[in-house]
Protein backbone atom coordinates (compact mmCIF):
# COMPACT_ATOMS: atom_id res chain seq x y z
CA UNK A 1 0.00 0.00 0.00
CA UNK A 2 1.20 3.48 -0.94
CA UNK A 3 2.00 5.98 2.01
CA UNK A 4 -1.27 7.81 2.99
CA UNK A 5 -1.39 11.39 2.56
CA UNK A 6 -2.24 13.93 5.09
CA UNK A 7 -6.46 15.38 5.62
CA UNK A 8 -7.76 18.15 6.18
CA UNK A 9 -11.63 17.90 6.67
CA UNK A 10 -13.95 20.93 6.21
CA UNK A 11 -16.99 21.53 7.14
CA UNK A 12 -19.91 20.91 9.59
CA UNK A 13 -19.24 17.89 12.26
CA UNK A 14 -22.08 15.34 13.76
CA UNK A 15 -20.94 13.00 16.21
CA UNK A 16 -22.29 11.85 19.82
CA UNK A 17 -20.77 13.75 22.86
CA UNK A 18 -22.55 11.41 25.31
CA UNK A 19 -25.32 8.33 25.20
CA UNK A 20 -28.34 10.98 25.32
CA UNK A 21 -26.60 14.43 23.32
CA UNK A 22 -25.05 14.97 19.78
CA UNK A 23 -22.22 17.36 19.63
CA UNK A 24 -22.77 18.74 16.16
CA UNK A 25 -19.69 22.23 15.08
CA UNK A 26 -19.51 24.07 12.43
CA UNK A 27 -17.41 26.25 10.58
CA UNK A 28 -14.47 23.64 11.81
CA UNK A 29 -11.78 21.56 10.50
CA UNK A 30 -10.09 18.00 11.64
CA UNK A 31 -6.38 17.24 10.22
CA UNK A 32 -5.47 13.44 9.58
CA UNK A 33 -1.79 12.57 9.90
CA UNK A 34 -0.24 9.98 7.65
CA UNK A 35 -1.19 7.01 10.06
CA UNK A 36 -4.82 7.87 10.08
CA UNK A 37 -4.99 9.43 13.09
CA UNK A 38 -7.15 12.89 14.36
CA UNK A 39 -4.18 14.96 14.70
CA UNK A 40 -5.88 18.30 16.05
CA UNK A 41 -9.44 19.79 15.49
CA UNK A 42 -10.57 23.53 14.98
CA UNK A 43 -13.69 24.57 15.78
CA UNK A 44 -15.81 27.64 15.35
CA UNK A 45 -13.94 29.54 12.91
CA UNK A 46 -14.63 32.27 11.31
CA UNK A 47 -15.17 30.25 8.27
CA UNK A 48 -13.55 27.34 7.10
CA UNK A 49 -10.32 29.04 5.48
CA UNK A 50 -9.50 30.19 8.54
CA UNK A 51 -10.10 26.85 10.30
CA UNK A 52 -7.78 25.40 7.44
CA UNK A 53 -5.25 27.96 7.71
CA UNK A 54 -5.24 27.49 11.70
CA UNK A 55 -4.97 23.45 11.50
CA UNK A 56 -2.06 23.72 9.16
CA UNK A 57 -0.04 26.55 11.25
CA UNK A 58 -0.91 24.93 14.07
CA UNK A 59 0.67 21.45 13.27
CA UNK A 60 3.43 23.02 11.22
CA UNK A 61 2.30 21.22 8.08
CA UNK A 62 2.49 22.23 4.24
CA UNK A 63 -0.47 22.91 2.17
CA UNK A 64 0.78 20.70 -0.91
CA UNK A 65 1.04 17.80 1.88
CA UNK A 66 -2.10 17.51 2.44
CA UNK A 67 -5.52 16.37 0.98
CA UNK A 68 -8.46 18.70 1.32
CA UNK A 69 -12.14 17.56 1.56
CA UNK A 70 -14.65 19.89 2.27
CA UNK A 71 -18.18 19.04 2.74
CA UNK A 72 -20.74 21.54 0.80
CA UNK A 73 -23.73 22.84 2.56
CA UNK A 74 -26.50 20.37 4.01
CA UNK A 75 -23.38 17.60 4.08
CA UNK A 76 -21.49 16.25 7.31
CA UNK A 77 -19.06 14.37 8.78
CA UNK A 78 -20.23 11.43 10.84
CA UNK A 79 -18.24 8.54 12.54
CA UNK A 80 -18.41 5.30 10.51
CA UNK A 81 -21.02 2.60 11.59
CA UNK A 82 -19.85 -0.44 13.73
CA UNK A 83 -21.55 -3.76 13.03
CA UNK A 84 -21.27 -5.72 15.96
CA UNK A 85 -22.99 -8.21 14.77
CA UNK A 86 -22.83 -9.78 10.86
CA UNK A 87 -22.73 -12.87 9.08
CA UNK A 88 -21.03 -12.40 6.11
CA UNK A 89 -21.53 -15.79 4.12
CA UNK A 90 -25.43 -15.49 5.00
CA UNK A 91 -25.07 -11.95 2.85
CA UNK A 92 -26.11 -14.30 -0.10
CA UNK A 93 -29.94 -15.04 1.49
CA UNK A 94 -30.56 -11.15 2.65
CA UNK A 95 -33.52 -11.21 2.86
CA UNK A 96 -35.14 -14.72 2.38
CA UNK A 97 -36.36 -15.98 5.48
CA UNK A 98 -40.01 -16.57 4.78
CA UNK A 99 -42.01 -17.62 7.59
CA UNK A 100 -39.00 -19.17 9.28
CA UNK A 101 -38.06 -18.77 12.73
CA UNK A 102 -34.96 -19.30 14.19
CA UNK A 103 -34.07 -23.28 14.45
CA UNK A 104 -35.68 -24.03 11.37
CA UNK A 105 -34.01 -21.07 9.46
CA UNK A 106 -30.74 -22.29 10.56
CA UNK A 107 -31.50 -25.84 9.01
CA UNK A 108 -33.41 -24.61 5.77
CA UNK A 109 -31.54 -21.65 4.87
CA UNK A 110 -28.40 -20.52 6.96
CA UNK A 111 -26.18 -24.17 7.31
CA UNK A 112 -26.61 -25.13 3.53
CA UNK A 113 -25.60 -21.67 2.47
CA UNK A 114 -22.74 -21.70 4.39
CA UNK A 115 -21.60 -25.13 3.72
CA UNK A 116 -21.69 -23.93 0.45
CA UNK A 117 -18.86 -21.60 0.85
CA UNK A 118 -16.16 -23.97 1.27
CA UNK A 119 -16.03 -23.29 -2.37
CA UNK A 120 -13.62 -20.51 -2.61
CA UNK A 121 -15.07 -18.74 -5.62
CA UNK A 122 -18.31 -18.73 -4.52
CA UNK A 123 -16.55 -17.34 -0.83
CA UNK A 124 -14.86 -14.65 -2.75
CA UNK A 125 -17.76 -13.51 -4.96
CA UNK A 126 -20.32 -12.97 -1.35
CA UNK A 127 -17.28 -11.76 0.74
CA UNK A 128 -16.50 -9.28 -1.49
CA UNK A 129 -20.29 -7.96 -2.03
CA UNK A 130 -20.56 -8.00 1.41
CA UNK A 131 -17.91 -6.01 2.51
CA UNK A 132 -18.14 -3.19 -0.47
CA UNK A 133 -21.99 -3.28 0.35
CA UNK A 134 -21.83 -2.54 4.21
CA UNK A 135 -18.64 0.56 3.37
CA UNK A 136 -21.21 1.76 1.00
CA UNK A 137 -24.07 1.90 4.07
CA UNK A 138 -21.08 3.63 5.66
CA UNK A 139 -19.67 0.51 8.14
CA UNK A 140 -16.28 0.85 8.41
CA UNK A 141 -16.08 -1.74 11.51
CA UNK A 142 -17.85 -5.19 10.98
CA UNK A 143 -17.39 -7.76 13.63
CA UNK A 144 -17.81 -10.79 11.35
CA UNK A 145 -18.88 -14.62 11.74
CA UNK A 146 -17.72 -16.69 8.74
CA UNK A 147 -18.11 -20.26 8.77
CA UNK A 148 -16.26 -23.19 9.63
CA UNK A 149 -14.04 -23.35 6.49
CA UNK A 150 -10.75 -21.76 7.37
CA UNK A 151 -9.52 -21.23 4.19
CA UNK A 152 -12.44 -18.98 2.85
CA UNK A 153 -12.53 -17.44 6.50
CA UNK A 154 -9.26 -16.21 5.90
CA UNK A 155 -10.53 -15.17 2.00
CA UNK A 156 -12.56 -12.43 4.24
CA UNK A 157 -9.87 -11.44 6.46
CA UNK A 158 -7.75 -10.80 3.17
CA UNK A 159 -10.23 -8.91 1.37
CA UNK A 160 -11.18 -6.93 4.57
CA UNK A 161 -7.54 -5.86 4.85
CA UNK A 162 -7.11 -5.48 0.53
CA UNK A 163 -10.47 -3.53 0.91
CA UNK A 164 -9.77 -1.07 3.43
CA UNK A 165 -12.72 -2.48 6.47
CA UNK A 166 -12.15 -2.66 9.57
CA UNK A 167 -12.86 -6.27 10.62
CA UNK A 168 -13.39 -8.86 13.08
CA UNK A 169 -13.21 -11.87 11.75
CA UNK A 170 -14.36 -14.94 13.28
CA UNK A 171 -14.10 -18.80 12.25
CA UNK A 172 -17.14 -20.66 13.25
CA UNK A 173 -16.89 -23.35 16.09
CA UNK A 174 -19.52 -26.15 16.40
CA UNK A 175 -18.96 -29.61 16.97
CA UNK A 176 -21.60 -30.85 18.73
CA UNK A 177 -23.66 -33.62 16.49
CA UNK A 178 -26.94 -33.26 17.96
CA UNK A 179 -27.53 -30.26 16.76
CA UNK A 180 -25.29 -29.67 13.90
CA UNK A 181 -25.73 -31.36 10.84
CA UNK A 182 -23.30 -34.25 9.20
CA UNK A 183 -22.52 -31.96 6.35
CA UNK A 184 -21.91 -28.65 8.46
CA UNK A 185 -19.73 -29.73 11.75
CA UNK A 186 -16.53 -29.94 12.95
CA UNK A 187 -15.06 -33.51 12.97
CA UNK A 188 -14.20 -32.57 17.20
CA UNK A 189 -13.33 -30.02 19.37
CA UNK A 190 -9.86 -30.68 19.17
CA UNK A 191 -10.38 -29.68 15.29
CA UNK A 192 -12.47 -27.17 15.83
CA UNK A 193 -9.63 -25.86 17.81
CA UNK A 194 -6.81 -26.79 15.75
CA UNK A 195 -9.34 -24.86 13.14
CA UNK A 196 -9.63 -21.60 14.86
CA UNK A 197 -5.81 -21.47 15.88
CA UNK A 198 -5.40 -21.48 11.63
CA UNK A 199 -7.36 -18.61 11.07
CA UNK A 200 -5.45 -16.65 14.18
CA UNK A 201 -1.98 -17.10 12.46
CA UNK A 202 -3.38 -16.46 9.06
CA UNK A 203 -4.06 -13.04 10.38
CA UNK A 204 -1.35 -12.58 12.26
CA UNK A 205 0.40 -12.90 8.91
CA UNK A 206 -1.21 -10.32 7.16
CA UNK A 207 -1.76 -7.88 9.77
CA UNK A 208 0.42 -9.01 12.40
CA UNK A 209 -0.70 -5.83 14.88
CA UNK A 210 -4.31 -6.96 14.59
CA UNK A 211 -4.40 -3.17 13.54
CA UNK A 212 -7.49 -3.33 10.84
CA UNK A 213 -8.48 -6.97 11.05
CA UNK A 214 -8.40 -9.25 14.13
CA UNK A 215 -9.25 -12.69 14.67
CA UNK A 216 -12.52 -13.15 17.23
CA UNK A 217 -13.41 -16.75 18.83
CA UNK A 218 -16.67 -17.47 17.33
CA UNK A 219 -18.62 -20.45 19.26
CA UNK A 220 -21.72 -20.50 17.35
CA UNK A 221 -24.18 -20.57 19.99
CA UNK A 222 -23.84 -22.95 22.99
CA UNK A 223 -26.51 -25.41 21.22
CA UNK A 224 -23.81 -26.07 18.47
CA UNK A 225 -21.05 -26.72 20.58
CA UNK A 226 -19.88 -28.98 23.32
CA UNK A 227 -18.41 -28.06 26.43
CA UNK A 228 -14.31 -29.10 25.32
CA UNK A 229 -15.09 -26.61 22.66
CA UNK A 230 -15.95 -23.43 25.14
CA UNK A 231 -13.88 -24.23 27.57
CA UNK A 232 -10.61 -24.19 24.88
CA UNK A 233 -12.11 -21.04 23.13
CA UNK A 234 -12.09 -19.52 26.63
CA UNK A 235 -8.55 -21.28 27.30
CA UNK A 236 -7.60 -19.48 23.79
CA UNK A 237 -8.99 -16.24 25.05
CA UNK A 238 -7.00 -16.60 28.31
CA UNK A 239 -3.93 -16.81 26.42
CA UNK A 240 -4.32 -14.23 23.93
CA UNK A 241 -7.04 -11.64 25.19
CA UNK A 242 -8.83 -12.24 21.64
CA UNK A 243 -12.26 -11.06 21.71
CA UNK A 244 -15.13 -14.28 21.32
CA UNK A 245 -18.38 -13.45 19.84
CA UNK A 246 -21.49 -15.78 20.33
CA UNK A 247 -25.31 -15.70 20.75
CA UNK A 248 -27.58 -15.63 23.54
CA UNK A 249 -30.79 -15.69 24.68
CA UNK A 250 -32.77 -15.09 21.16
CA UNK A 251 -35.26 -17.42 20.87
CA UNK A 252 -37.79 -19.19 23.01
CA UNK A 253 -37.00 -22.34 21.24
CA UNK A 254 -33.19 -21.74 21.29
CA UNK A 255 -33.62 -21.47 25.42
CA UNK A 256 -35.32 -25.01 25.80
CA UNK A 257 -32.36 -26.76 23.81
CA UNK A 258 -29.88 -25.15 26.13
CA UNK A 259 -31.85 -26.18 28.84
CA UNK A 260 -32.07 -29.37 28.11
CA UNK A 261 -28.55 -29.23 25.90
CA UNK A 262 -27.04 -27.95 29.60
CA UNK A 263 -28.92 -29.56 32.51
CA UNK A 264 -26.32 -28.34 34.95
CA UNK A 265 -26.33 -24.33 33.89
CA UNK A 266 -29.30 -22.25 35.39
CA UNK A 267 -29.60 -20.37 32.54
CA UNK A 268 -28.88 -19.85 29.02
CA UNK A 269 -25.70 -16.98 30.13
CA UNK A 270 -24.66 -19.28 32.72
CA UNK A 271 -23.63 -22.00 30.29
CA UNK A 272 -20.96 -19.37 28.99
CA UNK A 273 -20.03 -18.12 32.30
CA UNK A 274 -19.73 -21.52 33.83
CA UNK A 275 -17.15 -22.00 30.54
CA UNK A 276 -15.29 -18.80 30.97
CA UNK A 277 -16.73 -17.20 27.91
CA UNK A 278 -18.22 -14.08 29.72
CA UNK A 279 -16.04 -11.84 29.76
CA UNK A 280 -15.16 -8.39 29.25
CA UNK A 281 -14.14 -8.59 25.76
CA UNK A 282 -17.55 -11.02 24.62
CA UNK A 283 -19.92 -9.48 22.39
CA UNK A 284 -23.15 -11.75 23.00
CA UNK A 285 -26.20 -11.96 20.09
CA UNK A 286 -29.42 -10.65 20.66
CA UNK A 287 -30.28 -11.24 24.23
CA UNK A 288 -33.57 -10.49 23.97
CA UNK A 289 -35.47 -13.25 26.91
CA UNK A 290 -32.56 -12.27 29.72
CA UNK A 291 -34.02 -12.83 32.58
CA UNK A 292 -32.84 -10.41 35.58
CA UNK A 293 -30.34 -12.61 37.10
CA UNK A 294 -28.66 -13.32 33.42
CA UNK A 295 -28.50 -9.00 32.51
CA UNK A 296 -27.24 -9.02 36.08
CA UNK A 297 -24.50 -11.52 35.41
CA UNK A 298 -23.56 -10.04 31.85
CA UNK A 299 -22.97 -6.39 33.59
CA UNK A 300 -21.13 -8.24 36.36
CA UNK A 301 -18.85 -9.80 33.89
CA UNK A 302 -18.58 -6.97 31.70
CA UNK A 303 -20.05 -8.34 28.68
CA UNK A 304 -21.44 -6.36 25.84
CA UNK A 305 -24.72 -6.81 24.09
CA UNK A 306 -25.26 -6.32 20.63
CA UNK A 307 -28.66 -5.41 19.55
CA UNK A 308 -30.18 -6.73 16.23
CA UNK A 309 -33.52 -5.14 15.79
CA UNK A 310 -33.87 -5.75 12.42
CA UNK A 311 -33.27 -9.64 12.96
CA UNK A 312 -35.19 -9.76 16.13
CA UNK A 313 -38.57 -8.69 14.10
CA UNK A 314 -37.80 -10.25 11.02
CA UNK A 315 -37.38 -13.91 12.44
CA UNK A 316 -40.11 -13.33 15.28
CA UNK A 317 -37.56 -13.61 17.71
CA UNK A 318 -38.75 -10.77 20.59
CA UNK A 319 -37.78 -7.20 21.20
CA UNK A 320 -34.99 -6.87 23.10
CA UNK A 321 -34.93 -4.00 26.17
CA UNK A 322 -32.16 -1.92 25.29
CA UNK A 323 -33.27 0.62 28.05
CA UNK A 324 -33.17 -2.08 30.73
CA UNK A 325 -30.05 -3.11 29.52
CA UNK A 326 -28.50 0.02 29.71
CA UNK A 327 -29.97 0.74 33.14
CA UNK A 328 -28.39 -2.89 34.40
CA UNK A 329 -25.14 -1.14 33.41
CA UNK A 330 -24.93 -3.06 30.45
CA UNK A 331 -22.72 -1.72 27.18
CA UNK A 332 -25.20 -2.07 23.95
CA UNK A 333 -24.09 -1.71 20.31
CA UNK A 334 -25.96 -2.15 17.15
CA UNK A 335 -25.55 -5.14 14.49
CA UNK A 336 -27.50 -6.05 11.64
CA UNK A 337 -27.43 -10.01 12.11
CA UNK A 338 -27.47 -10.55 8.17
CA UNK A 339 -29.09 -12.58 7.30
CA UNK A 340 -31.52 -13.08 9.91
CA UNK A 341 -31.80 -9.57 9.59
CA UNK A 342 -32.30 -8.67 5.91
CA UNK A 343 -30.40 -4.98 5.84
CA UNK A 344 -26.51 -4.05 5.83
CA UNK A 345 -27.49 -0.83 7.15
CA UNK A 346 -26.60 0.28 10.40
CA UNK A 347 -28.37 3.47 9.35
CA UNK A 348 -31.80 0.66 9.19
CA UNK A 349 -30.74 -0.73 12.72
CA UNK A 350 -30.56 2.31 14.27
CA UNK A 351 -34.21 3.20 13.29
CA UNK A 352 -35.08 -0.28 14.08
CA UNK A 353 -33.85 0.28 17.12
CA UNK A 354 -35.82 3.02 17.71
CA UNK A 355 -38.61 1.02 16.35
CA UNK A 356 -38.02 -1.83 18.35
CA UNK A 357 -38.04 0.81 21.48
CA UNK A 358 -41.54 1.64 20.86
CA UNK A 359 -42.98 -1.62 20.49
CA UNK A 360 -41.45 -2.79 24.07
CA UNK A 361 -43.46 0.97 24.84
CA UNK A 362 -46.40 -0.30 23.95
CA UNK A 363 -46.41 -3.80 25.61
CA UNK A 364 -46.71 -2.20 28.61
CA UNK A 365 -50.29 -2.59 29.69
CA UNK A 366 -51.84 0.13 32.17
CA UNK A 367 -54.80 -2.22 32.98
CA UNK A 368 -58.38 -0.26 33.52
CA UNK A 369 -57.72 -1.48 37.28
CA UNK A 370 -54.45 -0.09 38.17
CA UNK A 371 -55.06 2.69 40.83
CA UNK A 372 -53.69 6.36 39.86
CA UNK A 373 -49.88 5.91 40.91
CA UNK A 374 -49.79 2.87 39.05
CA UNK A 375 -50.94 3.90 35.96
CA UNK A 376 -48.67 6.92 36.06
CA UNK A 377 -45.03 5.03 36.81
CA UNK A 378 -46.40 2.81 34.04
CA UNK A 379 -47.10 5.94 31.65
CA UNK A 380 -43.47 7.17 32.59
CA UNK A 381 -42.34 3.93 31.90
CA UNK A 382 -43.51 3.71 28.79
CA UNK A 383 -41.98 7.28 27.76
CA UNK A 384 -38.55 6.44 29.00
CA UNK A 385 -38.30 3.26 27.45
CA UNK A 386 -38.29 4.60 23.94
CA UNK A 387 -34.69 5.37 22.17
CA UNK A 388 -34.31 8.53 20.90
CA UNK A 389 -32.56 9.87 17.79
CA UNK A 390 -29.62 10.53 19.78
CA UNK A 391 -29.20 7.50 21.29
CA UNK A 392 -29.69 5.15 18.27
CA UNK A 393 -27.08 7.41 16.88
CA UNK A 394 -24.57 6.59 19.51
CA UNK A 395 -25.39 2.86 19.70
CA UNK A 396 -24.31 2.85 16.06
CA UNK A 397 -20.88 4.44 16.64
CA UNK A 398 -19.55 5.42 20.02
CA UNK A 399 -21.89 2.48 22.05
CA UNK A 400 -20.55 -0.41 19.21
CA UNK A 401 -17.10 0.58 19.41
CA UNK A 402 -17.17 -0.27 23.33
CA UNK A 403 -18.23 -3.42 22.67
CA UNK A 404 -15.88 -4.25 20.39
CA UNK A 405 -13.26 -2.71 22.90
CA UNK A 406 -12.17 0.06 20.32
CA UNK A 407 -13.68 2.95 21.85
CA UNK A 408 -10.16 4.63 22.22
CA UNK A 409 -9.85 3.98 18.69
CA UNK A 410 -13.22 5.23 16.81
CA UNK A 411 -16.58 6.13 17.28
CA UNK A 412 -16.14 9.78 17.60
CA UNK A 413 -14.05 12.95 16.39
CA UNK A 414 -11.36 13.09 19.10
CA UNK A 415 -7.89 14.02 18.76
CA UNK A 416 -6.16 10.59 19.16
CA UNK A 417 -8.48 8.32 17.67
CA UNK A 418 -8.60 7.40 13.86
CA UNK A 419 -10.33 9.04 11.02
CA UNK A 420 -13.15 6.27 10.72
CA UNK A 421 -16.02 8.59 9.11
CA UNK A 422 -18.40 9.02 6.47
CA UNK A 423 -19.58 12.46 4.85
CA UNK A 424 -23.42 12.69 4.81
CA UNK A 425 -24.88 14.70 1.78
CA UNK A 426 -28.49 15.87 3.00
CA UNK A 427 -29.94 18.13 0.28
CA UNK A 428 -33.05 19.82 -1.25
CA UNK A 429 -35.05 19.05 -3.81
CA UNK A 430 -34.92 20.88 -7.50
CA UNK A 431 -38.48 22.59 -6.61
CA UNK A 432 -39.53 24.20 -9.74
CA UNK A 433 -41.90 21.82 -10.51
CA UNK A 434 -40.83 20.05 -13.16
CA UNK A 435 -39.17 16.99 -14.36
CA UNK A 436 -36.08 16.90 -15.65
CA UNK A 437 -36.30 16.29 -19.38
CA UNK A 438 -34.52 12.60 -18.93
CA UNK A 439 -35.83 12.06 -15.18
CA UNK A 440 -34.88 8.57 -14.91
CA UNK A 441 -31.09 9.68 -16.31
CA UNK A 442 -31.31 12.82 -13.64
CA UNK A 443 -31.96 10.09 -10.57
CA UNK A 444 -29.19 7.73 -11.89
CA UNK A 445 -26.61 10.38 -12.03
CA UNK A 446 -27.50 12.48 -9.18
CA UNK A 447 -27.03 9.66 -6.36
CA UNK A 448 -29.98 10.69 -4.47
CA UNK A 449 -29.50 13.84 -4.07
CA UNK A 450 -33.14 14.78 -5.40
CA UNK A 451 -34.57 12.87 -2.57
CA UNK A 452 -34.82 16.26 -0.89
CA UNK A 453 -36.09 15.01 1.92
CA UNK A 454 -34.93 17.70 4.15
CA UNK A 455 -35.10 21.33 5.18
CA UNK A 456 -37.99 21.89 2.31
CA UNK A 457 -38.47 25.13 4.29
CA UNK A 458 -35.26 26.44 5.38
CA UNK A 459 -36.16 26.26 9.40
CA UNK A 460 -34.70 23.07 10.24
CA UNK A 461 -32.47 22.66 13.11
CA UNK A 462 -29.09 20.34 12.22
CA UNK A 463 -30.84 17.91 15.11
CA UNK A 464 -34.24 17.75 12.46
CA UNK A 465 -31.92 17.41 9.56
CA UNK A 466 -30.35 14.30 11.81
CA UNK A 467 -33.45 13.16 12.49
CA UNK A 468 -34.25 13.13 8.74
CA UNK A 469 -31.17 11.28 7.80
CA UNK A 470 -32.03 8.49 10.23
CA UNK A 471 -35.56 7.95 9.60
CA UNK A 472 -35.45 8.36 5.47
CA UNK A 473 -31.53 8.40 5.00
CA UNK A 474 -30.08 5.14 2.84
CA UNK A 475 -26.37 4.63 0.75
CA UNK A 476 -27.70 7.36 -1.26
CA UNK A 477 -26.38 9.76 1.32
CA UNK A 478 -23.16 8.45 2.17
CA UNK A 479 -20.52 10.21 -0.35
CA UNK A 480 -17.09 9.12 1.12
CA UNK A 481 -16.51 6.28 3.63
CA UNK A 482 -12.81 6.42 5.13
CA UNK A 483 -11.26 3.71 7.80
CA UNK A 484 -8.22 4.58 9.29
CA UNK A 485 -7.97 7.88 7.08
CA UNK A 486 -7.97 6.05 4.26
CA UNK A 487 -10.74 6.41 1.30
CA UNK A 488 -12.60 3.29 0.86
CA UNK A 489 -15.29 4.00 -0.69
CA UNK A 490 -17.34 7.27 -2.70
CA UNK A 491 -20.44 7.51 -4.37
CA UNK A 492 -20.48 9.51 -7.60
N1 LIG B 1 -27.86 -18.59 16.35
C1 LIG B 1 -26.97 -19.49 15.89
N2 LIG B 1 -26.56 -19.19 14.65
C2 LIG B 1 -27.21 -18.08 14.29
C3 LIG B 1 -27.18 -17.29 13.12
O1 LIG B 1 -26.49 -17.56 12.14
N3 LIG B 1 -27.97 -16.19 13.15
C4 LIG B 1 -28.74 -15.87 14.20
N4 LIG B 1 -29.50 -14.79 14.15
N5 LIG B 1 -28.79 -16.60 15.32
C5 LIG B 1 -28.03 -17.70 15.35
FE1 LIG C 1 -26.33 -13.87 14.28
Amino acid sequence: MSPQRKLLLLGTFVHSKTQQTLDIFHSAGIAVDARGKIAAIERDAPDLGEAKARLLTKLGWDEAEVDVTQAADGQFFFPGFIDTHIHAPQYANAGIFGKSSLLDWLETYTFPLEASLADLAKARRVYARCIRRTLSHGTTTATYFATLDVAATNLLADLCLSMGQRAFVGRVCMDRAETSPAYYRDASAEASLEATRRTIEHVRRIDPGFDVVSPILTPRFAPSCTREVMAGLARIHRETGLPIQTHVSENAGEIQLVARLFPEASSYTDVYRRLGLLTPRTVLAHAVHLSEDEADAIAGQGAKVSHCPCSNTSLTSGAARVRWMWDKGIDVGLGTDVSGGYSPSILEAARQAAMVSRHVAMNIQIPPDDDAAAAEEKTKEKERVKLTVEEVLYLATRGGAKCVGLEDKVGAFEVGMEWDAQLVALSNVNDDGELPDDAAAANDDDGGDDDGFVDVFGWESWGDRVAKWLYNGDDRNTKKVWVKGRLVHRRR
